[in-house]
């Protein structure tokens, strides 16, 4: 039973990001606008529209590789849900976005995790594989507890939410344990100051908040 509970929002800086030399020396990687991304990194549709996403594996000679999304693999070259696919001129990469083209963005079947294999295509168990999350509307980008105490017991108890979403500006969070509600907004806008909700913008253009 939690007593009290203290919602706030906190600067965190391990967004999406992490890699030091971008492109690595070796290993499968993903590269946008320039920085290379975590395994597992969420991409909002509006973003990769134009800029590419690609995905890389230095030092290989591309056989077969492919990108395989939650309706099925993206022909390369070609599309599958709005999100193109291009191959790399040099070296082994192939990269994704969506076209910039008005009032086009990823068809609901595409929205989700996608795996890129190189330089062979996924079947082959011996290829690299990285995933990145291509999504149309908001997501929860990471959803971390600060502060618990080590000894359940205590009583009361106060520790950190700490919830960032990324993508589309207009969202809405709540969070209750049974029927207690322990937090409720709605019509969040990120980039207004008067905004109904709390938190704060980590990334402005990819809306991270
Ligand atoms: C989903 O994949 C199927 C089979 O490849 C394809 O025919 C269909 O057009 C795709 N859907 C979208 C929205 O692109
Ligand atoms: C994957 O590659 C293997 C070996 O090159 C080939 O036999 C297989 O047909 C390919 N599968 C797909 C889905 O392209
Ligand atoms: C990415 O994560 C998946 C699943 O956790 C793993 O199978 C894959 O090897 C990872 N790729 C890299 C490059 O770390
Ligand atoms: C939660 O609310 C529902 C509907 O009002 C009710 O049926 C249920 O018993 C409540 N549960 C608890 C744990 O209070």
């Amino acid at each position: 039973m939690v007593s009290l509970l203290l919602l706030s929002t906190v600067f965190l800086l391990s967004v999406n990001k992490a890699i030091s030399q971008c492109p690595p020396p070796s290993g499968i990687y993903l590269k946008y606008d320039g920085n290379c991304y975590s395994n597992g990194s969420y991409f909002w549709d509006n973003n990769i529209k134009p800029t590419p996403i690609e995905c890389g594996l230095p030092g290989a000679t591309m056989d077969d590789g492919q990108w395989i999304g939650p309706n099925g693999t993206v022909p390369c070259p070609g599309s599958n849900s709005n999100l193109n696919c291009n191959v790399g001129l040099s070296g082994a990469s192939l990269s994704v976005h969506i076209p910039a083209t008005f009032q086009v963005y990823l068809q609901p079947p595409g929205d989700g995790w996608y795996k890129c294999c190189l330089p062979t295509n996924c079947s082959d168990p011996n290829t690299n594989i990285i995933f990145a999350n291509i999504f149309r509307f908001a997501q929860i980008l990471s959803f971390t507890v600060t502060g618990l105490s080590s000894d359940m017991t205590v009583y009361p108890q106060e520790y950190k939410l700490i919830c960032t979403k990324i993508g589309h500006g207009y969202y809405g969070i709540s969070m209750r344990i049974g029927n207690t509600t322990l937090a409720s907004y709605t019509y969040c806008i990120d980039k207004l100051i008067c905004s109904p909700c709390p938190g704060s913008v980590l990334v402005s253009s990819t809306h991270t908040v």
